[in-house]
């Protein structure tokens, strides 16, 4: 299904709506203050939260944090508002995110996925999206941000 979405990039009225998309869609963490993401993805060159309506000046109805390293890009908080799920947005907010990130020369996207969402991968499947295994490190280079346990 190709639904059509009015895409920005987000504007400093739409951040309260965006948090509480992300948190509608299940996506905010206790460790993650959506907040201070937006406000880090939105201070770089190389990154951005594009949000999609249905109607231009409409409701935000999907999202997604979308950036590069100089390599290779990724995404963030891809959510559809759930009262619109299975429509198509989906599609239509990660073929956003990757026309932006065509628009700077990257030419492949790995995402992650929460091995608690994994019925997500169905998603990513149906968009062409194939699993690569890896062994994903992660380092927590500042403790000083380590949530506690
Ligand atoms: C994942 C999410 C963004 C998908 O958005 P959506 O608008 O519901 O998806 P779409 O309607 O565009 O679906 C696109 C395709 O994926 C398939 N799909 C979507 N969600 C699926 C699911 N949970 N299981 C199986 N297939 C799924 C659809 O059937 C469709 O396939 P088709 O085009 O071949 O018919 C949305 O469900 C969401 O916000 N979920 C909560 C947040 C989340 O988990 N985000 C991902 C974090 S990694």
């Amino acid at each position: 299904m190709n639904a059509a979405l009015v895409i920005s990039e987000i504007g400093d009225d739409d951040v309260a709506a965006v948090v509480d998309l992300w948190t509608r869609a299940g996506l905010t963490r206790p460790w993650n203050d959506p907040q201070a993401d937006i406000a880090f993805a939105r201070a770089s060159a190389e990154a951005t939260i594009l949000v999609g309506r249905e109607t231009a000046g409409g409701p935000i109805v999907a999202s997604v944090m979308v950036g590069h390293d100089g390599h290779r890009g990724t995404v963030y908080y891809v959510s559809v508002d759930p009262d619109r799920q299975g429509a198509g947005l989906g599609r239509a907010i990660m073929a956003a995110a990757e026309d932006w990130l065509k628009a700077r020369g990257v030419w492949k996207l790995n995402l992650m996925v929460r091995t608690d969402n994994a019925a997500v991968a169905e998603f990513y499947r149906s968009l062409g999206y194939t699993l690569e295994e890896r062994l994903n490190f992660a380092r927590w280079i500042d403790p000083s941000k380590k949530p506690s346990a």
